[in-house]
């Protein structure tokens, strides 16, 4: 059979790996495909470079239309990222009749709905397995794997960056602004890391894991997003002293109100795996209704784990884009007409546990009026710490862990709280989950 041809949109650092992992496995990936996959074109706004990487035998161009207009290419990969130009790339391409592969979560998240409805008129694949998680398969654990179950929710360390500021923020006892720098210093994050730290790329991936673990419609306009940038070391410490770890989770649920879709900051007991994924690794974890839990772990980032995924994408449509449309698996696992229209809820609704740190002047009935507080709202407390005020000042940090209980109380009970005269500034309040 003849090779199929891929044109490449982008040939930066997951491009580069792309050409690599290719070349050196190529006998293996041939055997697996049926064909030989063959990089025939590469669209780079920096063409010198873009020459030195493909090498002799692949056309390299620096106007990324003459990719996607090219009747002799099969299969495109969108390695731009962004919602602009890729996106109408993306589009042109299915129009013209052409498979794709993205790693481009940003775009999947917000134009996922217009993507997948224009690829399945004309008949041609989206595969994306790269963008959530890197070179972990998680896509195709979801959607395949896994297909059997009712997932009950998904728990996951999406995005590197963060967890490796985490990671050093607990180990080191620095804070947040510290560890950003140290970590643009090592090139782990951006120099503009805005979408990572805010939560926002972590977001992007739980968008397109929910659709798919649910069969609901692309919609990250509702998810919930809270990143790292507010946190502080004393949170961390005071969270292992009572047995947790703090971790950037996005956090999808089906409840019988609703699906919870968010990512913030999450106290999870030390004791469980999830809590022990350190530095810039990724992990899923997965609740299905047979299956019960599963874990996938491994690098989210970086040229190869990334090109891992990018290829799988490129074999899967090697084997299957001679089958018939309706015979493929879809895009997001549930078949076009038969998608769930279940609302995504506010936060107001979800449920889940709390830690709340205050700061309160060390005096008779102070923590009685806190415990009141909590017992009006109908919020059960699990544990407390109290931290004895340094030398010199008079206000203590008190601690208190929560129970399930629904946002919406959690929110009335702070605003109580932080209208006594006792309590001075905010309350700190973070999520907690068990996973159990
Ligand atoms: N910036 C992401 C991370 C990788 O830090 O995990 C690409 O999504």
């Amino acid at each position: 059979m003849k090779p199929i041809k891929v044109g490449l949109l982008g040939i930066g650092t997951v491009g580069g790996g792309t050409f690599d992992v290719l070349k050196r496995n190529q006998e293996e990936i041939r055997r697996r495909a049926g064909r030989a996959i063959e990089i025939a074109m590469v669209a780079d706004l920096n063409v010198a470079r873009a020459r030195e990487v493909a090498g002799a035998g692949c056309e390299v161009v620096s106007d990324a239309r003459l990719v996607v207009d090219n009747p002799e290419i099969d299969i495109v990969v969108e390695l731009i990222g962004g919602y602009g130009i890729a996106r109408e790339l993306v589009m042109t391409a299915i129009a013209n009749g052409k498979h794709v592969v993205t790693a481009n979560k940003a775009l999947l998240a917000t134009h996922g709905t217009e993507i997948f409805k224009a690829a399945q008129e004309k008949g041609v694949i989206v595969a994306f397995e790269a963008a959530v998680a890197g070179g972990i398969p998680i896509i195709k654990a979801l959607r395949e794997g896994l297909t059997a179950n009712r997932i009950q929710w998904i728990a996951g360390i999406i995005n590197g960056t963060t967890n490796f500021i985490l990671s050093e923020m607990r180990d080191k006892g620095l804070d947040f602004a510290t560890v950003l720098k140290e970590a643009q210093r090592l090139g782990y994050a951006e120099a503009d890391p805005t979408f990572d730290i805010k939560g926002v790329d972590a977001a992007h991936k739980l968008t397109i894991m929910s659709a798919i673990a649910f069969g609901i419609p692309v919609q990250f306009e509702r998810a919930y997003v809270e990143g790292i940038d507010q946190l502080q070391a004393i949170d961390i410490r005071y969270a292992e002293q009572l047995g947790y770890r703090i971790k950037l989770l996005g956090i999808t649920r089906r409840t019988a109100q609703g699906i919870e879709l968010r990512v913030h900051p999450t106290l999870i007991p030390a004791k469980r795996l999830l809590a022990n994924v350190e530095g810039a690794m990724n992990a899923v974890l997965v609740q299905g209704d047979a299956v019960g839990a599963t874990l996938y772990y491994g690098k989210g980032a970086g040229a190869e784990p990334t090109a891992s995924a990018v290829i799988a994408d490129l074999v899967d449509i090697a084997r299957l884009a001679s089958a018939d449309p309706g015979h493929r698996v879809p895009y997001l696992a549930f078949q076009p007409d038969a998608m769930a229209d279940i609302p995504v809820l506010p936060m107001s609704e979800i449920t889940t546990s709390y830690y709340l740190r205050l700061k309160v002047a060390d005096k008779v009935g102070v923590l009685a009026d806190l415990t009141r507080i909590l017992a009006d709202a109908g919020i059960s407390i699990d544990a407390m710490l109290q931290k004895e005020p340094a030398e010199g000042e008079n206000e203590a940090d008190i601690i208190l862990l929560t129970h399930q209980t629904q946002e919406k109380h959690v929110d009335a009970a702070i605003v109580r709280m932080e209208a006594l005269a006792t309590v001075s500034g905010r309350v700190t309040r973070i999520r907690l989950e068990q996973l159990s």
